[in-house]
């Protein structure tokens, strides 16, 4: 799956909707079709790739993550979670094991967000909290609408099969690497992951007036820059926390026109804002519009919340799931909370859902040097084969 989008330094850049991940959804329906299962897609191209139950009028158990990554992405980030349960149906397969209820490995759309905000829009839209027509209208750095490039990736899959979006599922699991350094730290293969903590973004928009670098006195500009850094920098000071445990990033910085003499007019940003605690993801967030503003200067400004999550703790039943898989393969762990974002948190809107972290290398993700280790990794497919097999047959 790395050679799809593969860049130079070992990493992917495998976009929400590019060809690159048109060619991974190949591959993986290519493999589906040599284990006899059956594939299909729905009006947000979520991948469904099935494996049949003794009752098939039974809600099934999902299992899966995303495909898509970050720009200089890492080979693990989400496309583990998938591949991890594909492993599963196919060992299911492989061992001639029947369950009661259909498994599933799944692949949901635009996980990542890096090209198309918001991000989730796959299992958002599923659990019906992401309305797709608005999300799909969203523009990439290139023009392109998340839309048409939507109808460019089913167009050229007419022979998946097609279903509604969201359906009923009896339980959701997911496979993913930790992104962060707790289970290496503690030596530990397998992180039962409790919730999930909150994320809200934004999106500023700062609009100043070009003019010459040269001439233009100080005290008749409306330098869109100026105005940014002081609303960053404000906002930073808001955002001080001797806990730690605010997540403030401001990823994407675009200053237009971008020429050395020309005064910046207009300024855009993004805003990456979480915290585990509802009520501080509340006020703190509350702030930013307020903060944007005073700041502004000369300049207008324009400020959207693209994405709304709250911190979701995962059901007992599923986390149960896991923790007793883990028991019964003799493995140690470590229960955690996740500081990333994952499809399960959507999906635990709809059904009983839960996560299984491997550890990965200095806690590294969102790089391409992104690394985990094989043992660690099959470890966690173990897991996620004897969770998905008890949840099949309840
Ligand atoms: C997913 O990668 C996230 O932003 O947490
Ligand atoms: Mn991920
Ligand atoms: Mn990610």
């Amino acid at each position: 799956m790395a050679r799809f989008g593969g860049l130079p330094r070992g990493g992917v850049n495998r976009q929400a909707l590019s060809a690159e991940e048109g060619r991974a959804r190949r591959q993986l329906a290519a493999w589906a079709a040599e284990q006899g299962f059956t594939v299909a897609t729905d009006a947000v191209a979520n991948l469904f790739i099935r494996r049949e139950g003794s009752d098939p009028t039974l809600p099934p158990v999902l299992a899966g993550s995303h495909i898509d990554s970050q720009p200089t992405g890492g080979r693990f980030d989400g496309v583990y979670g998938v591949l991890a349960a594909f492993e599963v149906l196919q060992a299911l397969n492989e061992a001639g094991v029947v369950t009661r209820r259909a498994v599933e490995a799944v692949a949901w759309t635009n996980e990542e967000g890096s090209r198309f905000q918001p991000g989730c829009l796959g299992s958002g839209a599923f659990a019906g909290r992401i309305p797709p027509g608005p999300a799909l209208e969203a523009v990439d750095r290139d023009g392109i609408r998340a839309a048409d490039a939507l109808e460019a990736m089913l167009a050229a899959e007419p022979d998946f099969a097609r279903r509604p979006i969201g359906f009923p599922v009896h339980a959701y699991l997911e496979a993913h690497i930790e992104q962060g350094p707790l289970l290496e730290q503690a030596g530990v293969p397998i992180g039962v992951v409790t919730g999930v903590q909150g994320s809200r973004w934004f999106a500023i928009e700062v609009t100043g007036e070009e003019a010459h670098a040269g001439t233009t006195p100080v005290r008749l500009r409306k330098d869109a820059l100026v105005s940014a850094v002081a609303m960053v920098e404000a906002l930073r000071q808001i955002m001080v926390d001797p806990e730690d445990l605010v997540r403030f990033t401001v990823g994407r910085f675009e200053v237009h026109p971008g020429a050395p003499n020309t005064v910046p007019g207009r300024v855009f940003f993004t805003i990456d804002f979480r915290h585990p605690d509802g009520h501080t993801l509340k006020r703190l967030g509350d702030q930013v519009e307020a903060v944007v503003r005073a700041h502004a200067g000369s300049c207008a400004v324009r400020i959207e919340e693209t994405f709304t999550s709250q911190p979701c703790v995962f059901d007992a039943g599923a986390v149960a799931a896991v923790r007793d898989a883990v028991a019964g393969l003799g493995l140690p762990s470590l229960t955690l909370a996740s500081g990333a974002n994952h499809d399960a948190r959507f999906l635990a809107e709809v059904c009983p859902a839960a996560m299984i972290f491997v550890p990965c290398e200095r806690g590294i993700s969102h790089n391409e040097a992104e690394n985990a280790a094989p043992g660690d990794l099959a470890a966690g497919a173990r897991v996620l084969a004897e969770a998905v097999v008890a949840l099949a047959n309840s």
